[in-house]
């Protein structure tokens, strides 16, 4: 199949390094000699056809901006068979011969909907969650780490001058990894995560293992997918150790931001490997970096691939915490 013109859309939780991965495919792909065109707001916009062309010029200026350009959505009519046949007879009615999807789990999950309705894709892993196990890092995971380390260590400053224990939920739906790799760079005393649920008893002990031995705060970062509220935490560990405990929910202040080096890197050159693999007829492919190099692998194989958890981090933060 002869691929002149291909379609990039961006889909899911938007992440920084999503407008430098659509900056790199939309010049990389016209060095190629591709047409490229823009679909906006994801599935959805594919749907209803919100697809224009694109040239360097559409791109300029975005690299350093996180969100979005392209615009993105979560869209319900996409996970029915019926909107993907909508979405694949819109592609044909402007001609695209092969889409780039970048965006997170669900969204591979759509691309590969398209794939097996016959129309090619190549996926680029873009999400702040980082729940995409194939690869080793997502686009975004970098910047959002580094926003929520920020936090924390401001938290820390009032925390202690209160000498209070603060709850910080962070980001990741399923995936602990936002709270992990944040709880042991940010010094936390416990990190909250779905894939170990630790329980109140622990927690609890942590606390006041850090109040006995001279502590002025503690700060407990809780994924949102941990299986307990925010709210529960606070009031159990409140009630239990008499400290004055407090929430801080970093919500949406985390998945914004200009993009770290290491994100627009990635995003970079993530880009040059899908247009390489575009121009080299090999397709239904996701691109991610595996040992440490951005490679791809074939897309029914990233999507099947099982996360694994990183005990050894888990454990650290006990121990450093002592
Ligand atoms: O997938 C990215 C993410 O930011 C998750 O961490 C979070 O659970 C979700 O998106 C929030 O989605 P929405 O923007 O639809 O509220």
């Amino acid at each position: 199949m002869d691929i002149s013109r291909i379609g990039v859309l961006t889909s899911g939780g938007d992440a920084p390094g999503m407008n430098a991965a659509v900056r790199a495919i939309v010049r990389y792909g016209i060095e190629a000699g591709l047409e490229v065109y823009g679909i906006y707001k994801g599935y959805e916009g594919l749907i209803n056809g919100l697809i224009k062309e694109i040239n360097r010029r559409s791109v300029s200026d975005i690299l350093q901006r996180g969100g979005t350009i392209l615009k993105t959505a979560r869209s319900e009519e996409f996970k029915t068979e019926e909107g993907v046949k909508k979405g694949i007879d819109r592609a044909r009615i402007f001609n695209l011969d092969l889409i780039v999807v970048i965006g997170g789990n669900g969204s591979f999950r759509g691309a590969k909907a398209i794939s097996d309705m016959g129309m090619p894709v190549i996926c680029i892993p873009c999400t702040i969650d980082n729940d995409l196990a194939y690869t080793e890092q997502t686009i975004g995971f970098d910047t959002a780490i580094n926003t929520v380390l920020e936090a924390i260590t401001r938290i820390r400053d009032t925390s202690s001058a209160h000498e209070r224990t603060t709850v910080i939920e962070v980001m990741g739906r399923e995936c602990g990894d936002l709270a992990l790799y944040s709880g042991l760079a940010g010094g936390a005393e416990v990190a909250l995560v779905p894939e170990l649920v630790a329980d109140m008893d622990y927690v609890c002990m942590k606390v006041m293992q850090g109040v006995n031995s001279g502590k002025q705060h503690s700060i407990i970062v809780k994924a949102e997918g941990y299986p307990v509220s925010t709210d529960d935490i606070v009031k159990e560990v409140a009630k239990r150790t008499g400290r004055s405990v407090k929430p801080v929910v970093l919500s949406y202040l985390q998945r914004g931001g200009s993009p770290s080096l290491r994100d627009r890197l990635i995003a970079t050159e993530c880009a040059d490997v899908a247009i390489n693999l575009i121009k080299a007829g090999e397709y239904n492919r996701a691109v991610g970096i595996i040992n440490g190099k951005v490679t791809d692998i074939s897309l029914s194989k990233a999507i099947e691939a099982k996360r694994t958890f990183n005990e050894a981090m888990y454990n650290s933060i006990d121990i450093l915490s002592k």
